[in-house]
């Protein structure tokens, strides 16, 4: 499917103040909403009170852990302790959320944030996706002509998890100029068995940053 006429509508904002009062004014009862980076609850306790169900998840299981047991008897509301980078986890998690809340720091680097959205619109036909990240902010609010491409040119093919959506996501990773997004990628593209990972993998041992070549050999050896 492509995006063509289901593209969804794309909110940047940067204070946590108008993220959190949007996660109170936009859900309805009958949606479904993926929150990324959820930290200590304070935008999903607003999300909450829409009455809409919620999936609210956060790669510090400190944090998922200490808000599971918070909103434990709060009904349509999960916290999962899962990385927004595992597209595949997610969609393990909730197939087909309407609303993907995103924060994941507003001092992200663009490439960090722009990769979630990306690997979001992979993966979901949402109708609004919400994100607070500085640099994105500001590239939106200094772009003043946005021309999309045709319609035949698709960005975004929604993948499945049969398309192998890990391996896909976890190449591009790889290739990040996000030092930690390069560390997360060897890590998992270690337990994988395709040949393209070992490859992959090859490459990265000669990575310019140690701590990457470091990693590989901590788990791999030479
Ligand atoms: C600024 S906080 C979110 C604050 C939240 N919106 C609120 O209203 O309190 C950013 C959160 O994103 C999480 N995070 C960072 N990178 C992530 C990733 N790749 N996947 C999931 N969560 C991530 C961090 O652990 C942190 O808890």
């Amino acid at each position: 499917m492509s995006l063509g006429a289901d593209r969804p509508e794309i909110l940047v904002v940067s204070s946590t103040a108008r993220f959190r009062s949007l996660a109170k004014r936009i859900p309805q009862p009958s949606d479904t909403v993926l929150e990324i980076g959820c930290s200590s609850g304070g935008t999903t306790r607003n999300l909450i009170k829409s009455g809409a169900r919620i999936f609210a998840t956060d790669n510090s299981r400190t944090f998922t852990d200490q808000l599971r047991e918070e909103l434990e008897d709060t009904p349509r509301v999960s916290v999962h302790h899962v990385d927004g980078r595992n597209i595949n986890e997610l969609v393990r998690l909730v197939a087909a959320p309407n609303l993907i809340f995103i924060d994941i720091g507003g001092d992200a680097r663009l490439d960090h944030i722009a990769l979630q959205v990306r690997f979001c619109l992979l993966a979901y036909r949402p109708r609004l996706i919400v994100v607070r990240n500085f640099e994105l902010a500001w590239v939106t609010s200094m772009t003043t002509l946005s021309e999309p491409p045709d319609e035949h040119v698709d960005c975004f093919p929604l993948l499945s998890e049969s398309d192998d959506l890990t391996l896909e996501t976890l190449l591009e990773l790889s290739h990040s100029a996000n030092v930690n997004n390069r560390i997360y990628a060897v890590r998992k593209l270690l337990g994988l068995e395709a040949p393209a990972a070992a490859e992959r993998i090859a490459a990265m041992r000669h990575d310019p940053e140690a701590r990457v070549r470091r990693t590989i050999e901590r788990i791999d050896g030479w």
